[in-house]
């Protein structure tokens, strides 16, 4: 007989202290929701804007009415890509909380267009709050995330980086040339800090999404003909949707990923892995 204490309780969150960046829409509302169906205590969302459809006060209303939840959600409004907001962010937090289970830095911007005359803007903006504020999210939240971290059950940080990280998905009219290098280097940035915070209970993943709907990546989607297209292009005959989100975050957040350190793990339904657009160029 193998011993797998507690195996009830192996991908449950519950009790745990989540933050995550990005959490008012989009792929951080989807794993901000399913925390809380994990059983996640307290899910903090952070994004720029609070008013409006997009903004965080109508995500936490949202989440706050889901049937059968046993925590809460809040906001707490900040713009990641300046550090001195992460700082204040972080005092914020310490108000009501003296660990932090979780840190979801999810939070990305994108920019596609031609090569030739790429503004130096964008690459600033998409490099800034892609690889910089990731870096300095991290650092800066540590000593929260070391209070909660044990042994058996360390605290997690989960970059969401993007399957452009690994391969090249866009060049030409609609290239997003310095995105995928940004999500390539949030790719490494997990590697390097699961290395450097393992040894402080605190693992360190990123998880790398193919095309699901949002905000941000309708514009690119309907640039490349639509949905219809891309999903015949995919292995699995169709674009991701929230539960393929909440499976891997509430995974890799969960007890059951507490020896996984370290890792990118794709969720595109294999469609990294075709030719794609490339071959229409
Ligand atoms: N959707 C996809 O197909 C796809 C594929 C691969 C990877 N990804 C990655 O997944 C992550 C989420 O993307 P999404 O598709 O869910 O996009 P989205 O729906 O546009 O959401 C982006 C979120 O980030 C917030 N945000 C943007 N700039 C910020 C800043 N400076 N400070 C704090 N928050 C900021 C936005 O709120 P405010 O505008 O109010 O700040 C919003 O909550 C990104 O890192 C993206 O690169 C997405």
């Amino acid at each position: 007989m193998s011993d797998i204490p507690d195996f009830q309780d192996l991908f449950r969150l519950d009790g745990k202290v989540a933050l995550i960046t990005g959490g008012s829409r989009g792929l951080g509302l989807h794993t901000a929701t399913a925390f809380l169906y994990a059983g996640a205590k307290k899910v903090i969302l952070t994004s720029r804007k609070s008013g409006g459809t997009y903004g965080l006060n109508q995500a936490v209303e949202r989440l706050n009415k889901l049937p059968n939840i046993k925590g809460r959600a809040l906001a707490i409004p900040a713009d990641i890509s300046k550090t001195e907001e992460i700082q204040r962010l972080v005092k914020e937090v310490q108000k009501t909380e003296s660990k932090l289970d979780i840190l979801v830095a999810n939070a990305g911007a994108a920019w596609g267009g031609p090569f030739d005359t790429t503004p130096d803007a964008s690459t600033v903006k998409v490099l800034d709050l892609n690889v910089r504020s990731i870096f300095n999210l991290i650092r800066i939240f540590t000593p929260l995330l070391e209070a909660a971290g044990t042994l058996s059950d360390p605290a997690r940080v989960v970059i969401v980086s993007s399957t452009a990280g690994s391969h090249v998905p866009h060049v030409g009219e609609h290239g997003t040339i310095v995105y995928s290098a940004s999500k390539a280097a949030a790719d490494h940035l997990a590697r390097n800090i699961a290395v450097e915070l393992g040894p402080r209970h605190i693992t360190t993943n990123s998880v790398a999404p193919g095309f699901f709907p949002s905000k941000l990546a309708n514009g690119l989607i309907e640039s490349l003909g639509g949905l219809e297209g891309l999903e015949r292009e995919n292995p699995r005959r169709r674009l991701g949707v929230a539960s393929d989100m909440a499976g891997v975050m509430v995974f890799l957040c969960s007890r059951g990923a507490a020896w996984i350190n370290g890792a990118t793990i794709p969720v595109d339904g294999g469609g990294r892995l075709t030719a794609g657009r490339l071959s229409k160029l």
